[in-house]
Parts: structure tokens; sequence; C-alpha cells
């Protein structure tokens, strides 16, 4: 069965575009259905950040396809699992609960390490270090739900 995962960042033009599109890559044969969005509406219908795309283009990672939307409180029926890239993402997302009881998580809880957030690279500049850590959170993440 399908297994419908959506990232959440922010703006929903770096690092859960970034984690939709790294997760998608490295799924193999995974039976999955993968999305991304926003917590803020300033990006919808925006494209990945620029300097993201280019920075996962190197990596072989093609975001080029994706399209920034707001996350809204039907993706709680709409997704198997909600992964979210910070705290105060994964707090603006239990607002929209309602009764919903689908799982929400932040990504990080899936890379072994001592990281609790993704960084945000539009404000720290550092997409390289977003992207290795989005790809061992993936990683985990994949061998969580597809062992
Ligand atoms: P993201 O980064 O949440 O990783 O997509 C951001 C990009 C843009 C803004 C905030 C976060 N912004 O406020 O415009």
């Amino acid at each position: 069965m399908t297994t419908r995962i959506l990232f959440v960042c922010l703006g929903n033009i770096c690092r859960s575009p970034a984690a939709e599109g790294v997760t998608r890559a490295l799924a193999g044969d995974a039976d999955l259905s993968l999305d991304s969005a926003g917590t803020g509406d300033w990006h919808v219908g925006n494209p990945p950040h620029p300097p993201m795309q280019a920075a996962a283009r190197a990596r072989g990672y093609d975001l080029s396809p994706l399209r920034a939307r707001q996350i809204s409180p039907a993706d709680f029926d709409a997704f198997d699992l909600i992964v979210a890239m910070d705290a105060e993402n994964l707090a603006n997302i239990e607002e929209l609960r309602g009764g919903a009881g689908t799982p929400v998580r932040l990504f990080t809880d899936y890379a072994e390490g001592p990281e609790d957030h993704v960084p945000d690279p539009y404000f720290t500049g550092d997409y390289e270090g977003a992207l290795s850590l989005i790809e061992r959170c993936a990683r985990g993440l994949l061998r969580d739900i597809a062992p």
C-alpha cells in the first residue's frame, strides 16, 4: 500500500522541496506518494529557491518541477505522515490538526545524530549543510517506513 508523506517547512522553497526531491530519489522501490508544503503563503506557486535548486542539481536531484503551496487542514486526511523541518513548523502544523490522528514528526528524528532541526539555508546560506542533513534524514526515514 502506498505511504503518503508530506514534508513541511516555512516557505516551501528550500528545505521541504529538497526533502521531497531527495526522498523521492533515494526511495528505490518503496511505494511512496510524496509532496511538500509551507506553513506560510509568501511563495505559493513559486519553484524552489534557485540556490537550493542549483545545490540539489549538483547532487543529482531535480527540484525544478516542484511548486510551493501552503499546508491546509485537509492535508491531515490526505497524508499518512507529516514531516516538519523544525519545532516552529511542528507547532504551526499542530494548530491545524483538528481531530485527525495523523502522526507529525521532525525530519531530524530519523537521522542518527545530534541535530534537532534542519537549519534554514534561506537564512544561513548553507545549502550544502542542509542537503547533507536532508540526505541523512531521508535515508533514516526510508529505513523506518520501508525496512
Ligand atoms: P524554507 O525557507 O522554509 O526552507 O522554504 C524559507 C524561505 C523563504 C522564507 C522563509 C523560509 N521567507 O520568509 O520568505
